[in-house]
């Protein structure tokens, strides 16, 4: 989705800007632009395009020290160059760049013609900038001010004026906006991954919150123009997170980043004596934590579907009911929120506007929500009571990875924190703290068998469609693993419950559609194996990922062979060769794999 970087400084902004667009590709966009302030006024370039074609565009000469930039994915308008940001007054005195949406953008709009606005784009955000050009306000701190009480709507802005070439006032209202506290500079991102080559010292905005931002420094105010009072925060973050290394794509280095990256989400949370996880950070103690009756647990794509593993972990081992609902369902209905139901958010990004506005529902109605959440200091998270922060690193590819395997495991500590407040014995606990810590290890084998993976990965990108099969623990497993591999690969892959074969779907099977069956050695791997055969029996291709246990169903079945684990933490283990297998079927196909099509990293808008 949009992305917004700005600079105020001593430097020349340009190279900044064009590097901090260029940290911001992996979320999705489809055009470009930057304007910098300079003692000619403010020089603007757009381009429909990548962040390389705009920076192809710039003349050689161009310097200012103060700048905004954007990448724009399009909601309002077409991909134009005319609709691209940042948007600019009539007079072009004032630029703002903006993320989220101004929902009352027609109204406003059909104002300012009628009183001699002339616009030159269709987008909701150019509204913004002719109405803080109208301010009669003599700072543009009040100006903004003044814009936006008109404004109803979602947004992030960055606004530069040729009134005041020494600042930059952003705004923050739904939309991630962070200010980078610099030597002498001051940075502006909508995305931490932006900021991280020049400073580690951020201060994140809240809803309400506006700011300016100058050479010397930051000011943060409410809309009341009341200063707030806002510390720096140091972030854990380094350009090697966000840089390729000696990988070709994010989505592999994410991959591979697994083993090392659990290990670091474990330490100090496991406790091998009691066999329970110590979960600080969720803010709950043992009687809380024994007074849930149902744990719902709200989130949206892959999240949603480990969602559903980690619902399946809390029954197994806690034996209190839970469910998985897409966030995005979730918000639209009018849901019974209940006082002793235990909600959990799990979200990479900690953006997700769907997942955020379930939050804000439930806590309206008085639940309890803590989160999954990866990115720290994200809205959801900050929404949240309380929470276990996934610590994977950041996730640059669009197509969610190491974040979605941290969650699992998660949900797996979550449901041992639940489970031995109950009735889960200190052994079974034991068992199970054992083999969480175990499971980087054996990550590392099933990344040891990548050429192998990889050469079936090549035969299935040949189908056109294909189904990925698995029963109770193994179905949002399949559901994860279709959903990978149709998001990199743009071939048709569907899940379904290996039950549900005959019901239905079995009627598509043969030849040409290939299968990818989980069949992990547990109580119900006979009846997987009598699914598999009724699709050999179809002549139907298979892939099975599976455990070395379990006996060779057919002859010449193609198989992945996964270490074992706790039967609980299958699911865990179980994804991650449906990772590489999307990763080498998307390779095959010579796709853009960090940056799959129509696809966004954070879904901050509807
Ligand atoms: C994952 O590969 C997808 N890109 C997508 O389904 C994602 O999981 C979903 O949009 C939720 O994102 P979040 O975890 O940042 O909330």
């Amino acid at each position: 989705m949009c992305g917004i970087v700005g600079y105020v400084g001593n430097q020349n902004a340009v190279p900044i800007l064009m590097e901090g667009l260029a940290r911001l590709e992996y979320r999705g966009y489809d055009s470009a632009g930057i304007a910098v302030l300079s003692p000619q006024g403010t020089q603007a370039y757009r381009r429909v395009g990548r962040v390389r074609d705009l920076e192809a565009s710039l003349p050689r000469r161009l310097t200012g020290k103060v700048g905004i930039g954007h990448t724009r994915w399009a909601t309002h308008g077409q991909v134009t160059e005319a609709n691209a940001h940042p948007q600019a007054s009539g007079d072009g005195r004032v630029r703002v760049v903006h993320n989220g949406i101004i929902d009352n953008a027609m109204d406003l709009r059909d104002a300012l013609l009628a009183t001699g606005s002339t616009f030159s784009s269709e987008t909701d955000s150019e509204v913004v900038a002719h109405l803080i050009a109208r301010s009669d306000s003599a700072t543009l701190e009040a100006a903004v001010l003044d814009a936006l009480a008109q404004v109803t709507g979602t947004y992030a802005i960055a606004v530069t004026d040729e009134l005041h070439p020494d600042r930059i006032v952003v705004a923050r209202n739904g939309s991630p906006l962070i200010l980078g506290v610099g030597d002498r500079a001051m940075f502006i991102a909508s995305d931490l991954a932006a900021l991280v080559r020049h400073t580690t010292s951020v201060v994140h905005l809240d809803d309400g919150e506006l700011a300016t931002v100058t050479a010397s420094g930051f000011r943060t105010f409410s809309r009341d123009e009341e200063n707030t009072a806002k510390t720096p925060t140091s972030v854990d973050l380094t350009t090697s997170d966000v840089d390729l290394g000696e990988h070709q794509h994010f989505m592999r280095k994410e991959i591979f980043e697994q083993p090392e990256s659990i290990e670091r989400m474990l330490r100090g949370r496991l406790d091998e004596r009691f066999g329970t996880a110590r979960l600080d950070g969720l803010n709950l103690g043992p009687r809380d934590l024994r007074a849930f009756r149902r744990v719902k647990i709200l989130g949206c794509g892959s999240a949603y579907y480990v969602g559903q593993i980690g619902a399946l972990m809390i029954e197994e081992l806690a034996r209190v009911p839970a469910d998985a609902e897409p966030a995005s369902e979730f918000r639209y209905r009018n849901p019974v929120i209940e006082p002793d139901t235990l909600y959990v958010a799990v979200s990479q990004s900690g953006e997700t506007a769907d997942t955020a506005f379930a939050v804000r529902e439930i806590k309206r109605k008085g639940g309890q929500v803590v989160g999954l959440i990866n990115v720290v200091g994200s809205t959801i998270a900050r929404d949240c009571d309380g929470g276990i922060y996934l610590h994977a690193g950041p996730e640059v590819a669009v197509a969610s990875t190491k974040a979605l395997t941290h969650m699992a495991i998660g949900f797996a500590m979550l449901a041992l924190a639940l489970g031995r407040v109950r009735d889960l014995s200190i052994t079974d606990g034991q068992r199970l703290v054992a083999g969480l810590l175990g499971v980087p290890g054996k990550i590392k084998e099933i990344l040891a068998d990548e050429p192998h993976i990889a050469e079936l990965a090549a035969d299935l990108a040949r189908a056109r469609s294909l189904f990925f099969i698995g029963r109770v623990r193994g179905f949002p497993v399949a559901r994860e693993g279709a959903q990978k591999f149709k998001e990199v690969s743009y071939r048709h892959a569907e899940a379904y419950q290996a039950s549900e074969l005959k019901h239905g779907p079995l009627a598509l099977i043969d030849a040409g559609l290939p299968t990818v069956a989980i069949v992990p050695d547990d109580e119900l791997t006979d009846r997987n194996v009598a699914a598999i055969k009724q699709i050999v029996a179809r002549n139907g291709p298979l892939v099975v990922i599976t455990h070395s246990s379990v006996a060779d169903a057919e002859p010449n079945l193609r198989r992945i062979t996964v270490p074992k684990s706790e039967p609980e933490l299958d699911p865990i283990l179980l994804t991650v060769p449906l990772q590489l297998l999307a990763y080498h079927a998307a390779r095959t196909l010579g796709h853009d794999i960090d940056k799959p099509r129509n696809l966004a990293k954070s879904v901050t808008v509807e």
